[in-house]
């Protein structure tokens, strides 16, 4: 039986037996996943310089009108995005959505708005936000700088190309292992906080306006980040600023990771970007206007986010599932891509301070409610992440069963 018959089966259980059959692994698996769990004793110096083999484009494999796909790209069957249930494909239209909330109707004090972020957070852990103060023109800027880029040949784009030491700049994988089945994206990540991690000498200079434009949205981007930061403080009964004192107060993070997804010539056979949740605290993601792709699970199925012009998606971390004490959710989702259309995505990350220990909100446990977690810092999360590249919410998982033995 593999996994997705598991998930299948199992699907009528409570919350908890839920969390363990998404991850529901057999022996063998376990094994391979308690290996994974040492890794994270090990200290949390760097990963190196160097990825273990030869970086392949995905912009090269794209223009080089390829009949099939490498091997490498092909997914197992039972990962494959038409072997999964999916709905909400994009010719029918939006039926079933993630929940629209207006941003500027909870500042002007909508209870009931402030209420659907609540339920969402704890339902899905995804929503997208409309009237959000972000000007349509910056985002528009922001993510036609960063096709433009992409749109460079790959040489012009090298010089940029990044490590799997601090992952900034140009780069085409995620994770380490060697063998690893790879994913049809390259990406460019950098940094924007701390400001002593902001190095302008690793942003593009081409095209001529990005570093500029790049800014101005994460500047804005942080002002909104702040301004969730303090809504889901509040919905989870506790003082406005909570959250953001867990995520060490001014010393939070905020990095970026913009994602291209070349058209496929085999869209069946492979995935834009492996189904994962997001380590850190908030992803406020711009979409690309023309074509949809990111899905989100939710039971056992793939919801197709349809996102409203100008809205951003917004999705919790596990950094929020532990400071929650797993009141909110980080949920698992993954890229589908296609092979009409290219796919242009800007995932900005709102981060705790990375070296300060998050584990649930003290207000939130009690003798009846231990916490589920035990407190890590986010460097130490993340190198597991980065360790091992994306891997469903394997790891986040993984502490609930530790806590619980
Ligand atoms: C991510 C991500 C979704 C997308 O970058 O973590 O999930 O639509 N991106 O590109
Ligand atoms: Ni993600």
């Amino acid at each position: 039986m593999n996994n997705q018959d598991k998930i299948m089966i199992e699907k009528e259980t409570t919350d908890k037996i839920e969390i363990k059959t998404k991850n529901g692994l057999n022996d063998q698996e376990q094994e391979v996943k308690m290996d994974n769990i040492s890794d994270l004793d090990k200290p949390t110096e760097g990963l190196g310089d160097k990825w273990p083999e030869p970086i392949i484009r995905v912009q090269s494999l794209a223009e080089s009108n390829l009949a099939t796909l490498p091997d490498r790209f092909i997914k197992p069957p039972s990962q494959r995005p038409n072997e999964t249930i999916t709905i909400n494909h994009q010719s029918e239209g939006a039926a079933i959505n993630i929940p629209v909330i207006d941003l500027s109707s909870i500042l002007s004090g909508n209870q009931e708005e402030k209420e659907r972020v609540s339920e969402a957070c704890r339902e899905f852990g995804f929503f997208q936000v409309i009237n959000h103060g972000v000007r349509p023109e910056l985002m528009a800027g922001a993510r036609e700088a960063w096709r433009s880029f992409f749109h460079l040949p790959v040489e012009a784009k090298e010089d940029y190309s990044n490590s799997p030491s601090t992952y900034e700049g140009y780069g085409s994988r995620l994770g380490v292992e060697k063998g690893a089945l790879l994913d049809w994206n390259d990406y460019y990540f950098l940094n924007f906080l701390p400001l002593v991690l902001k190095d302008l000498n690793k942003w593009p200079s081409l095209p001529s306006n990005i570093r500029e434009v790049v800014d101005e949205y994460a500047r804005e981007l942080v002002k909104l980040g702040e301004r969730l930061m303090r809504i889901l403080s509040s919905n989870l009964g506790v003082n406005e600023e909570q959250l953001q004192e867990a995520f060490g107060g001014e010393d939070f993070g905020a990095c970026m990771r913009v994602n291209y997804y070349p058209k496929c010539p085999r869209p069946e056979l492979a995935l834009g970007l492996s189904p994962h949740s997001d380590p850190g605290g908030i992803t406020i993601l711009l979409p690309d206007d023309q074509v949809a792709g990111l899905q989100v699970r939710h039971g056992d199925t793939w919801i197709t986010v349809n996102a409203l012009p100008n809205a951003f998606v917004v999705n919790l971390g596990d950094q929020m599932q532990i400071l929650s004490n797993s009141i909110y959710k980080s949920s698992e989702h993954r890229v589908v891509v296609n092979s009409q259309k290219e796919r242009v995505s800007l995932a900005f990350f709102y981060n705790p301070k990375s070296d300060i220990p998050i584990q649930p909100l003290e207000q939130l446990v009690s003798s009846t409610n231990p916490p589920l977690y035990p407190p890590m810092s986010y460097d130490q999360y993340r190198l597991f992440i980065r360790t091992h590249g994306p891997r469903g919410k394997s790891y986040v998982e993984s502490h609930v069963s530790l806590v619980n033995g």
